[in-house]
C-alpha cells in the first residue's frame, strides 16, 4: 500500500462522486449479477465512498478501503448488514475461507501490488467462491497504444492505464467463469472468476 495513493484518495474523496457519474452505467451490470446470487458473505475491496453499499440487497457486506476520508463518507450511510473498515486489500486481516464473494471494482489498477491483491483475495475466498473484477482492461488492438501513452498521466492519478490481467501470475489460481463486455470497444469489462 503506497502512502501516496492513500493521500491522493484522501484529497480526492470529495471529487469522486463526479468520476462515479461516468462509471455508473457499467456498474448496473455488476449489481444485476451480484444481487442474483444466493445469500453470502461479501467483501468489497476499495469500497471508496461507499456509493455501492446501498445497492447490495442480498448479502452481508464488509467494505474496506485504505483512505480514511473515503471511508468517512461511506460511514455516513447507516446500513443494516454492512460494515466498513480501514484495511489494505494487499494485507487482509481476515482468516482464510471467510467470504463467498469478493468485489474488486476499479481497484485492481489502483493498488500498488495487484498480484498481492489477488493472492489475498484467493486466500480469504471460500472454495467455489467468486470474484467480480470490474475494470478497464487494455486490449490487444490499437487501444493499447492509447493506454501506453497515458501511462505518464495515469501515475499522477494513481492508477495503471496499461493493464492486462493475464500478465498477473496470481490470476491463474482462479478459473474464469464469465466475461461481460461493458460499453463501447469492450474496454471495460466485468470478469467473474471462481476459486475452483
Ligand atoms: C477508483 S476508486 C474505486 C472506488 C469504488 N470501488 C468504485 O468502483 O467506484 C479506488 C479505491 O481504492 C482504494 N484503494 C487503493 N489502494 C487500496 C488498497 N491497497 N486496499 C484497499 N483499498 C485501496 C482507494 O482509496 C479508492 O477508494
Amino acid at each position: 500500500m503506497s502512502k501516496n495513493t492513500v493521500s491522493f484518495y484522501n484529497k480526492f474523496s470529495f471529487l469522486y462522486p463526479i468520476v462515479d457519474v461516468f462509471l455508473k452505467p457499467q456498474k448496473r451490470k455488476l449489481f444485476q449479477e451480484i444481487n442474483n446470487l444466493p445469500f453470502g458473505q461479501l467483501l468489497e475491496i476499495g469500497v471508496g465512498n461507499g456509493t455501492h453499499l446501498p445497492l447490495y440487497n442480498t448479502h452481508k457486506v464488509i467494505g474496506i478501503d485504505t483512505s480514511k476520508n473515503m471511508l468517512k463518507i461511506a460511514r455516513k450511510q447507516k446500513l443494516k448488514d454492512v460494515k466498513v473498515l480501514q484495511m489494505s486489500g494487499e494485507n487482509l486481516l481476515f482468516k482464510e475461507h471467510t467470504f463467498d464473494y469478493i468485489v474488486l471494482s476499479h481497484v485492481i489498477t489502483v493498488v500498488d501490488n495487484p498480484e498481492k491483491l489477488l493472492e489475498e483475495s484467493f486466500r480469504v475466498l471460500k472454495p467455489k467462491g467468486k470474484v467480480y473484477i470490474l475494470n478497464h482492461f487494455t486490449p490487444n488492438n490499437w487501444l493499447r497504444h492509447i493506454d501506453n501513452s497515458f501511462q505518464f498521466i495515469s501515475k499522477t492519478f494513481h492508477y495503471k492505464s496499461l493493464f492486462q490481467i493475464n500478465n498477473l501470475t496470481a490470476i491463474n489460481k482462479f478459473k474464469l467463469l464469465k466475461e461481460i463486455s461493458l460499453g463501447k470497444l469492450s474496454y471495460f469489462k466485468l470478469l467473474i472468476y471462481t476459486k475452483a
